[in-house]
C-alpha cells in the first residue's frame, strides 16, 4: 500500500500532469499556429497621392520579385485607370469577377477575384467601374473596411498582397491602408518630391488613430533615379527626412521599366539583366528582410 501511495499516485498525478502539459503544448502551438498564419500576411499597401511617382510600376515588378523568391502573392489593383491590369495582359473592361464586384458585394472574397498570372502570382483586375463603386460605396457604414473584410475572407493563402492605389487620398485609397498592416511609399527622385507625402503619412496617423492600428510604415523608396540632375542631392534630402524609413535599394530611371509594360510583361521577364530589374529584386530582398 506504501509502495503504491509513494509511487503509483504520484505516477498517475505525473501521468495527469504529462497529459495536462501535452494538451495545453497543443492548445498553445494551435494559437501559435493562427497567429504565425495571420502574421505571415504581409498587406502592403504602395501609396503616394502624387501621380506617376511608380506606384503601378513597383507593385508589379516587386510583386514579381517576390515570387521569384519563392513567395505567394496577390496584387490588388485599386486604380480605376487599370495600369497594373492592362500590365498583366488582363483586359480591364472584360475581366470579371473584378474589384468593383469584391467592393459592392460583401460575399465576393479576394479568392474570388484574383487571377493566376504567373507561377505564384495572381492579379486582382480594376478598371473604369471603379469610379462608380468608389461613388457608391460613400453611402455605406462599413465603407472603409470592404477592401479588408474581403482580403480576410480569402481562401488562397498568400504570404504577400500587394496594392496598387489610385494618386488622390480618396475612399479607395483610405479602403487599401485600412487593408494594409505596411505602407511602402515611392517616391520620384526630382525637384519637390515629397510633396505629396506629408499629406499622405498625415492620413495614416488618421487611420492608425482610428481603424487600423496595424498599419506600419515600411518605408521610402527612391524611384526613377537619374531622371533628374541632383538625383543624389535630393536621396540625401530624402534621407534626412526619412532617416531609417528610407529603404537601401533605389529604381534608377531605365526605359526598359517604361516599355515593359507595353509587351504585358513585368521588367523581370522582359528584360532581366537590366538595372530596373535587377533594382527590383534587391527591393524584394530587402521588403522580404524587413518583414522576416
Ligand atoms: N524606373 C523607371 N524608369 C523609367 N520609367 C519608369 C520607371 N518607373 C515608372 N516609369 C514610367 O513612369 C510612368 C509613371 O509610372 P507609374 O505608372 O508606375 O506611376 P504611378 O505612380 O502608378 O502613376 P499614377 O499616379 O498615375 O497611378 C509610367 O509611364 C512608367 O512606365
Ligand atoms: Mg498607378
Amino acid at each position: 500500500m506504501s509502495f503504491i501511495a509513494v509511487f503509483y499516485l504520484p505516477s498517475i498525478r505525473l501521468v495527469r500532469y504529462t497529459a495536462f502539459v501535452f494538451c495545453q503544448s497543443i492548445l498553445i502551438d494551435g494559437i501559435f499556429d493562427i497567429l504565425y498564419t495571420h502574421s505571415m500576411r504581409r498587406v502592403i499597401a504602395v501609396a503616394n497621392q502624387k501621380g506617376g511617382v511608380g506606384k503601378t510600376t513597383t507593385v508589379v515588378n516587386l510583386g514579381a520579385a517576390l515570387a521569384d523568391l519563392g513567395y505567394r502573392v496577390a496584387l490588388i489593383d485599386l486604380d480605376s485607370q487599370g495600369a497594373m491590369t492592362v500590365s498583366f495582359g488582363l483586359n480591364p473592361y472584360t475581366t470579371k469577377p473584378s474589384m468593383v464586384n469584391l467592393l459592392l458585394n460583401k460575399d465576393i472574397a479576394l479568392s474570388d477575384v484574383a487571377k493566376s498570372v504567373a507561377e505564384r502570382l495572381q492579379v486582382a483586375p480594376a478598371g473604369s467601374d471603379l469610379l462608380s463603386a468608389e461613388y457608391r460605396l460613400l453611402k455605406q457604414p462599413d465603407r472603409t473596411t470592404r477592401l479588408r473584410d474581403a482580403i480576410e475572407k480569402s481562401r488562397d493563402d498568400v504570404d504577400y498582397v500587394l496594392i496598387d492605389t489610385p494618386p488622390n487620398l480618396g475612399l479607395l485609397t483610405v479602403n487599401g491602408l485600412v487593408a494594409a498592416n505596411q505602407l511602402l511609399i515611392p517616391v520620384k527622385t526630382e525637384y519637390l518630391a515629397m510633396r505629396g507625402v506629408r499629406p499622405l503619412l498625415e492620413s495614416v496617423w488618421l487611420i492608425r488613430d482610428r481603424i487600423n492600428p496595424d498599419l506600419q510604415l515600411l518605408g521610402v523608396v527612391p524611384t526613377m533615379h537619374g531622371a533628374s540632375p541632383n538625383a543624389d542631392a535630393i536621396v540625401s534630402e530624402m534621407s534626412k527626412v526619412f532617416r531609417n524609413k528610407l529603404l537601401k535599394s533605389t529604381i534608377p530611371m531605365d526605359e526598359a521599366a517604361a516599355v515593359a509594360p507595353a509587351s504585358r510583361q513585368t521588367v523581370l521577364d522582359y528584360r532581366p539583366a537590366s538595372r530596373a530589374a535587377v533594382a527590383y529584386r534587391e527591393l524584394a530582398k530587402e521588403v522580404s528582410d524587413v518583414l522576416r
